[in-house]
C-alpha cells in the first residue's frame, strides 16, 4: 500500500529542475517514511510544443483522478505573442478552475538565517510568520464578458470583469477564520470597498460570517493599497490576510520579497472537501515561476519547491512529522551558511540547485537516523 498518488507537472524553465529535487526527497522518504506512486506529464509550453495545447484533456483527467498534484513552473518568452488560450499559462488557470481549487495558501515565514537576505530591515522580518490567503477561482481572472473587441473605428477595447458572488467570498473567509484559529487568531480581510462594488460586497460577507461564527477570531479590515503599504512598512502586524484573486496575487509576490526571495515561497491550493471521503483536491506549486534567465543554469532556488512538498505532505496526507522533518532540514543547511544565487549573502556559500538538494538531502538523513 502507498500513502497516495501524486501527479507531477515540472512544466518550463526551471520547473523541472526544482521538481528533480522534490523527488529526490520522495526517494529518500519512501526508504521508511510515506511512500507514493508517482505519475508524471507535460504542462505548459513543453504541452504546447508536443501537443500543440497547454494542457491536454488526458492530463487533466488525470489532474482529477490523484490525491495530490505537484506544480513547478509554466511560462517563456517564445509564447508571449499567443493568443490566451494557447499561452502556457492557461495550464495553471484551467486545473484552478476545473479542480476547483479556490483557496490558495501562501505562507511568507522567514528563517532565522536569511534575517539579512530580505531588502527589509532585519527587525522587520525577524520572526515574521504570515499567511495570504487568496480566493483563487473568481475575480476578474475568470469573470465574464472578458476579451478585446474591435471598434471597427481603429480602436479596440479591452474587457476583464470583477465578480464575486456571497457563495464564493463566504467559503474563502470561513478557510480563513478556520487557518487563523489555528495560528495567532487574526484575520485581515482586504479588498478596495472604496472603489468596488466587489468590495462592498466582500467585507459585508466577510463581516456577517464573522459575527455568525467566528465572533472569537479578531478581525480587521484593510483597502488592498494600503496592504501593500503595511507589507513593506510592518509585515509583522499581520497573521492571515484574505483577500480576492487578484490582490492575492500582487500581495503575495509582495509578501514574499521580506523572506528574502521568491525563491522561498510555497503555495498550496485546495478544494472544498469531498463529501463522501472529506479529501479536498490539491495542488501545491513554488510561487516562483519558470524564471526562464536562470532556466538550465542549475541555477535555481529548490527551497520554494521542498517546501511547497512539505505542504503537500501536511495537506493532503496528514504527515505533519515528515513535513517538519523536511522544514527543519532546509533550516539546517541554511544555518551551516548554504546559499542558492538568489539568497547568497557575503561570507556564505552559494550553491546550485542540484547541490542544494544533495545538502538538504544530507541534513535529512542526518536528522532521521
Ligand atoms: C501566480 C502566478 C499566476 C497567477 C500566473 C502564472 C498565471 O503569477 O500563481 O501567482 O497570476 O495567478
Ligand atoms: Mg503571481
Amino acid at each position: 500500500m502507498t500513502t497516495g498518488s501524486i501527479l507531477f507537472l515540472p512544466g518550463d524553465g526551471i520547473g523541472p529542475e526544482v521538481m528533480g529535487v522534490v523527488r529526490q526527497v520522495i526517494d529518500h522518504l519512501g526508504k521508511k517514511g510515506p511512500s507514493f506512486e508517482l505519475h508524471e506529464d507535460l504542462v505548459g509550453g513543453a504541452s504546447l510544443d508536443a501537443h500543440g495545447e497547454p494542457i491536454t484533456e488526458a492530463v487533466l483527467a488525470k489532474a482529477k483522478s490523484v490525491d495530490a498534484i505537484m506544480f513547478g513552473a509554466v511560462g517563456a518568452q517564445k509564447y508571449d505573442s499567443n493568443p490566451f488560450h494557447l499561452k502556457p499559462e492557461q495550464a495553471i488557470l484551467k486545473l484552478r478552475k476545473q479542480l476547483e481549487l479556490f483557496a490558495n495558501l501562501r505562507p511568507a515565514i522567514v528563517f532565522n538565517a536569511l534575517v539579512e537576505a530580505s531588502t527589509l530591515k532585519p527587525e522587520l522580518v525577524r520572526g515574521l510568520d504570515i499567511l495570504i490567503l487568496r480566493e483563487l477561482t473568481g475575480g476578474v481572472y475568470f469573470g465574464e464578458p472578458r476579451g478585446i473587441e474591435d471598434l471597427g473605428n481603429g480602436q479596440k477595447r479591452g474587457v476583464d470583469t470583477q465578480v464575486y458572488t456571497t457563495a464564493e467570498i463566504e467559503r474563502i473567509a470561513r478557510v480563513g477564520f478556520e487557518l487563523a484559529r489555528k495560528r495567532q487568531n487574526n484575520v485581515t480581510s482586504v479588498e478596495k470597498a472604496n472603489v468596488m462594488h466587489t468590495g462592498v460586497l466582500w467585507r459585508q460577507v466577510v463581516t456577517e460570517l464573522h459575527a455568525r461564527e467566528y465572533a472569537d477570531v479578531q478581525l480587521s479590515h484593510m483597502y488592498a493599497d494600503n496592504c501593500a503599504m503595511q507589507l513593506i512598512r510592518r509585515p509583522k502586524q499581520f497573521d492571515v490576510i484574505v483577500t480576492d484573486n487578484l490582490f492575492g496575487d500582487i500581495l503575495s509576490d509582495a509578501a514574499a520579497m521580506a523572506t528574502g526571495s521568491l525563491g522561498m515561497l510555497p503555495s498550496a491550493a485546495l478544494g472544498a472537501p469531498d463529501a463522501a471521503t472529506g479529501k479536498r483536491k490539491a495542488m501545491y506549486e513554488p510561487i516562483h515561476g519558470s524564471a526562464p534567465d536562470i532556466a538550465g543554469k542549475n541555477m535555481a532556488n529548490p527551497i520554494a519547491a521542498l517546501m511547497s512538498f512539505a505542504m503537500l505532505l501536511k495537506y493532503s496526507f496528514d504527515r505533519d512529522a515528515e513535513a517538519k522533518l523536511l522544514e527543519d532540514s532546509i533550516a539546517d543547511v541554511l544555518n551551516e551558511g548554504y546559499r542558492t544565487a538568489d539568497i547568497a549573502q557575503d561570507g556564505m556559500t552559494t550553491l546550485g540547485t542540484t547541490e542544494m538538494g544533495a545538502k538538504i538531502l544530507t541534513a535529512l538523513t542526518k536528522r532521521s537516523t
